[in-house]
């Protein structure tokens, strides 16, 4: 199984990591920097008691640096969304209270200031507002058309960015970074490609550069001389129309011989585009730590203290980015979310207890983008620390038993045990894992695997008695005579009657994942889930050297999956020539054909000269266990796929509240 917990095991100690650092007079404890990241917690665009909540949690669990979300300051990029704003005085007792949290727990805060430019919806009222950019050039994400930018505006955006930067202050924060990274407005300024003026603002770099200096410059005066002032800057934005390494090098130079900045926070990638916002929040399948030798680029260009994220999920890779002098710290953004004690563990020699990041993307920039408050898969508490933060001890410690042995029952026996229960832990297979054994095996996704060994490691933490190959029934139920049950039995294939099923060569997708059917040449996948699977399996077969039509039942392939970790996907088919077919109902087979309807015009599409076709038609709960025990006057809870089929995120949150509740 190939979890992130395969990370090298020659690195045992955390030398470089637990090095405090010093910023030109800050001293930082350690290099484990929580990079910004948009929480939607804020309350009518202000910290409020979940924000704090939030970062306590990673400031107590040992991270050295938070940079708080990128908060708007100024009007002209002011939306509808649960943003952070700082364009007014209301922001400060927020922060304040923030940083006093912060700082409580030995940790450094700073503020990020951003401006979108093009590269926003601007979502108001159920309308699009109008975006502002250096130049009239549209993106390739948002459909914007921005307005260019009046020079007074650029001035008024530029005071705005030093009151902003006044009102940190005031907060208390140590320091400040401004975006000029992502494709946001000042590396809109900064590229010849994008920013089109003839006035001092646009031409040479000199120019390009203006408007980023000059916000530094009011930054730096708004704040006082102790305040560290940073950038965060795209090492490569990778658009077609993106800035290139060499350009950001020139830039990050400059900045550094003019001692604009006190350090550089790299990242990769660029909103303008779908292909440049992967690298956003790089999803699973992109390699560890892949931006080092970019940042180590610009460290040697610059002299400056370089910051460095993406995909750095583990203390020990974190450890050898530093030890190589790629960077001066590590933005371990998901590794905190999906871990906040994840420093305190390595500090403490347990680096085999944190729960690493799977670079799924499901529940903290999914949640983002779906318009909820961040999460995440592995841990439910992340962004609802108010609510599940603590687990109280069991009233009455008794014995519960846990039926199901996927991410549901996984979790629910974890909670259950930490709350000072005797659990078992039971599944009918030979393996703990549920559906994640088979997410696991898709291509590119081995990683998935790491939430069934983050969760083993915690149940032989805590002792948890787990029985494998046991399927329960009511007989081994009165034999252990539980005081409670927690079924968790997850889902089966859903097989709905298919006209010419039988005379046809169809398998199901769970046989096709294990390798288990004969797969002819020419496949048709007919996907009704529009997610990991389809996909997944589409990738799967082309790479086996067959010929794959992936018909979704939707709008577009992955139409349900987090839109980096779908965009990542659909470059990967395009090359492997996948041919996708949208707006696809199956409804009947015969030998060699698969007969789609079209889902909105209800017309035929026919899939001729097909071998296979491959059903990923969803699951259908198990109840058998629920419908067994009904009358036996138990305590029972139910959680994840036999609740209803969803995903893993449903089912370790549903475990979790089960085991909370027993
Ligand atoms: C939910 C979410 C929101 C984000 N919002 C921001 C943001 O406001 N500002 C920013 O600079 N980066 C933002 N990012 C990108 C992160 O700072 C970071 O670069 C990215 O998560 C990759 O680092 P990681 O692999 O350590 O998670 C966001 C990431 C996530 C997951
Ligand atoms: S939801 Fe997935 S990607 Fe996000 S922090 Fe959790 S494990 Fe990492």
């Amino acid at each position: 199984m190939g979890g992130p917990k395969n990370v090298n095991s020659a690195v045992t100690s955390f030398k470089h990591l637990f090095s405090p650092l010093d910023l030109r007079g800050l001293e930082i404890r350690n290099r484990i920097l929580s990079t910004g990241h948009q929480t939607y917690l804020a309350q009518g665009g202000l910290v409020g008691d979940d924000f704090i909540a939030y970062h306590e949690a990673r400031a107590r669990g040992g991270a050295g640096l938070i940079v708080v979300e990128a908060a708007r300051f100024h009007e002209s990029t002011l939306s509808d969304s649960p943003e952070i704003v700082v364009s007014s005085d209301d922001c400060i007792p927020g922060y304040r209270r923030l940083a006093a949290a912060v700082h409580r727990h030995g940790a450094r805060i700073f503020g990020q200031l951003s401006h979108s430019g093009r590269c926003t919806r601007r979502s108001q009222a159920g309308m699009r507002g109008v975006a502002y950019a250096p130049s009239a050039v549209p993106d390739n994400r948002f459909h914007t058309m921005p307005r260019e930018m009046p020079a007074d505006l650029i001035a008024e955006i530029i005071e705005a960015g030093g009151r902003a930067a006044a009102r940190f202050a005031e907060a208390g924060l140590d320091g400040i970074e401004v975006l000029a990274s992502h494709g946001l407005l000042f590396s809109q300024f900064l590229n010849p490609a994008v920013n089109r003026r003839t006035d001092r603002y646009g031409g040479s770099r000199e120019n390009r550069m203006r408007a980023l200096l000059e916000m530094l410059a009011t930054v730096r005066r708004s704040i006082p001389g102790r305040m560290i002032l940073g950038i965060r800057i795209s090492a490569e934005e990778v658009e077609s129309d993106g800035l290139d390494a060499d350009e950001i090098e020139a830039v990050c130079r400059e900045l550094a011989r003019l001692k604009a900045i006190d350090y550089v926070n790299t990242t990769l990638g660029s909103m303008s585009g779908l292909g440049g916002s992967i690298h956003v929040v790089p999803p699973m399948g992109i390699d560890h730590a892949y931006v080092a030798p970019k940042a180590a680029r610009l460290r040697q260009a610059t002299g400056l203290p370089v910051f460095v994220a993406g995909r750095i999920n583990q203390p020990q890779i974190a450890e050898q980015v530093l030890a190589a002098g790629q960077a001066d710290m590590c933005g371990m953004t998901r590794a905190l979310i999906s871990d906040p004690e994840m420093a305190n563990k390595a500090r403490a020699g347990r680096p085999q207890d944190i729960r690493a990041c799977i670079a799924c993307n499901q529940a903290c920039i999914g949640h983002y983008h779906a318009g909820y408050s961040i999460s995440c898969i592995q841990n439910p508490a992340a962004g609802r620390e108010l609510l599940l933060g603590s687990t109280a001890p069991a009233a009455r410690p008794g014995r519960v038993l846990v039926a199901g042995g996927g991410p549901a029952g996984m979790k629910a026996a974890v909670t259950a045990a930490e709350r000072g229960h005797k659990v078992v832990l039971c599944e009918a297979a030979s393996r703990l894992g549920g559906q994640a054994l088979l997410a696991q095996m898709l291509p590119g996704r081995a990683e998935f695997g790491g939430l069934i060994t983050n969760l083993e490691q915690e149940l032989a933490n805590l002792g948890v008695e787990i029985r494998l190959q046991t399927a329960v029934d009511h007989r081994l139920v009165e034999a252990l005579a539980p005081d409670a049950v927690i079924i968790a039995t997850g889902a089966r294939p859903y097989l709905p009657e298919i006209e010419g099923r039988e005379s046809a060569h169809a398998v199901d997708a769970w046989a096709a994942i294990r390798d288990e059917a004969n797969i002819g040449s020419r496949v048709v996948i007919a996907d009704w889930r529009c997610d990991w699977i389809g996909m997944g399996l589409a990738e799967k077969l082309a790479l086996a050297g067959r010929h794959v039509r992936l018909a979704v039942n939707g709008l577009h392939a992955g139409q349900n999956l987090q839109m980096y970790l779908r965009d990542h996907w659909a470059a990967k088919l395009h090359r492997l020539g996948v041919e996708v077919i949208p707006y696809a109902r199956l409804y009947g087979l015969d030998e060699g054909t698969a007969y789609f309807m079209h889902s909105v015009s209800g017309e035929a599409i026919v899939c001729e000269h097909v071998d296979t076709t491959v059903l990923a038609l969803g699951h259908e709960p198990q109840t058998a266990l629920e419908s067994e025990l009904r009358d036996m006057g138990l305590r029972t809870e139910i959680a994840g796929d036999c609740l209803s089929p969803r995903s893993a995120e449903e089912a370790v949150y549903e475990g979790m509240l089960a085991g909370r509740m027993v």
